[in-house]
């Protein structure tokens, strides 16, 4: 057993190439060697790397195809590189192209001879699939976390905010009076979606490719079945070329992040919306906001314009591997390779992105006065027209007339609350002395007590059911 410590110079390309370079008579040029190298960035997959490998060794010496010694002396030395790669004393060459060759060739000069029957019945085509399916089915599980986290902040900043009165808005442009815990409920709305879509994402990745070899599966007599028990798979792949071509479950994960940051980007812009002297609803805090190189006065919402602006880059991950994928021919290709950095990038850009606004939420400090101030006035216009619905007046006539009313008004330099009995009823002989008591926005919320409306009573429900529901990322956790 040779025992090589770290601090010897690194394995050259021709000890490298002992593991599978029996074919070559010359060795590879380096410039070669570094472009296609997925080194530099899988061995983030070292972990799922040996934990895949220590499975296969186990169900190899179960087969027979390993002895009990030699399947010790195997999961042994994986479990050395682990403690070598995690305190940092293991050389990555790039001489070895992959995590999977790099933990090999260790193997071999940890373990000696058993070393060199770790790759019966594999290729690094299903041992790819595999490990980067333990990845991501792991990593889906840490972000639904951190997404659960964020819809926590939210419903518990909305349950602050419960009569928090502000204009909802179409086109931009002031519609109807909302509260701000039901907007922010709309945004919980969009996170319960983009959870269901990470589940779905999780179940299709959680299958078992091993012994699908290169493509076309072994002669020798494995059991794929008890590797996907022992690696908490719920299921194996059905179709051995499909296994080591199939990069559909990155796809659907990455779909799943491209939308979410596109919700994220939607809140982001809100929030600079809001914080900006224009609307004037929230103060930007000072812990998540930057200066300004010029300008003494300047408090700018940089985190937020990146979470907007990184957006792009999520959606160019989904685009990237989709566009790496079309036109494949099957079954494993090389340009699959490609698949990795741009599920890390997703996942590198938007996990920092749900902690941060997890953080940020509650420390926005809102102006409630100013959002009700802008909630009133011609917001209400609908509601003077259902006031005259109420009444029997058809909605078109009602429309119409209110319509006029809001017209003169504003060319009058008025408003609708200023409006009296008198003026109210040259519109329609239908108004009341209760129609001045409409001219209200907590009223008009609280008279939107339908199902999925504004109404503090519905919205305090609402949050309630939302509050007591299984957290994302913790609900549905079938496997390891
Ligand atoms: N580094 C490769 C990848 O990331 C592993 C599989 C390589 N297989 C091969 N035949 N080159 O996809």
């Amino acid at each position: 057993m040779s025992r090589r410590r770290p601090t010897e110079p690194s394995p050259t390309a021709a000890e490298a190439a002992n593991l599978i370079r029996g074919r070559f008579k010359r060795p590879r040029l380096p410039a070669v060697e570094a472009f296609t190298a997925s080194l530099p960035f899988d061995r983030r997959l070292y972990a799922h790397d040996i934990r895949g490998s220590i499975a296969h060794a186990q169900m190899l010496a179960k087969a027979g195809l390993l002895k009990p010694s030699e399947a010790r002396a195997i999961v042994s030395g994986l479990n050395r590189i682990r403690a070598e790669i995690e305190a940092g004393e293991f050389r990555f060459a790039v001489a070895d192209e992959d995590i999977h060759l790099a933990v090999e060739r260790r193997l071999t000069e940890l373990a000696g001879a058993p070393g060199r029957k770790l790759h019966t019945a594999r290729s690094r085509n299903d041992q790819v699939a595999l490990d980067f399916r333990l990845f991501l089915r792991e990593e889906i599980d840490a972000l639904r976390a951190l997404l659960g986290g964020l819809r926590s902040a939210l419903l518990g900043v909305a349950g602050d905010h419960v009569e928090t009165v502000m204009p909802g808005y179409t086109h931009l442009q002031r519609a109807q009076p909302v509260t701000l815990a039901h907007h922010l409920l709309a945004y919980v709305a969009m996170f319960e979606r983009d959870d269901e879509r990470f589940a779905q994402a999780r179940a299709r990745a959680d299958v078992m490719p091993l012994g699908a070899g290169a493509l076309a599966g072994t002669t020798l007599p494995i059991d794929r079945a008890m590797v996907a028990r022992e690696l908490g798979f719920a299921r194996i792949a059905e179709n051995s070329i499909d296994a080591v071509s199939d990069r559909d479950f990155a796809v659907d994960f990455l779909a799943a992040c491209a939308l979410l940051a596109v919700h994220l980007s939607r809140m982001a812009e809100e929030i600079i919306l809001w914080t900006s002297a224009e609307f004037g609803f929230a103060e930007l805090p000072d812990e998540f906001s930057t200066g300004s190189s010029m300008m003494p006065q300047k408090k700018n919402p940089d985190l937020l314009e990146l979470i907007r602006g990184k957006t792009g880059r999520v959606i160019g991950d989904l685009t990237a591997l989709l566009i790496a994928l079309k036109g494949l021919p099957l079954a494993y290709n090389s340009d699959l390779q490609e698949d990795k950095e741009r599920v890390f990038d997703a996942l590198d850009t938007l996990k920092p992105a749900l902690d941060l606004l997890a953080q940020f939420w509650p420390r926005l400090g809102f102006k409630p006065p100013v959002m009700r101030a802008a909630a009133g006035g011609f917001a209400l216009a609908t509601d003077l027209a259902e006031y005259l619905v109420a009444r029997g007046v058809a909605f078109r006539e009602a429309h119409e007339a209110i319509g006029a009313l809001v017209r003169e008004t504003a060319a009058a330099g008025k408003a609708l609350e200023d409006l009296t009995l008198d003026e109210l009823r040259r519109y329609s002989a239908k108004f009341g002395p209760d129609a001045l008591t409409t001219l209200d926005a907590g009223g008009s919320v609280a008279a939107r007590a339908l199902p999925g409306g504004p109404a503090p009573k519905t919205v305090r429900a609402r949050i309630a059911r939302l509050a007591a529901a299984p957290k994302p990322g913790r609900a549905r956790k079938r496997s390891r």
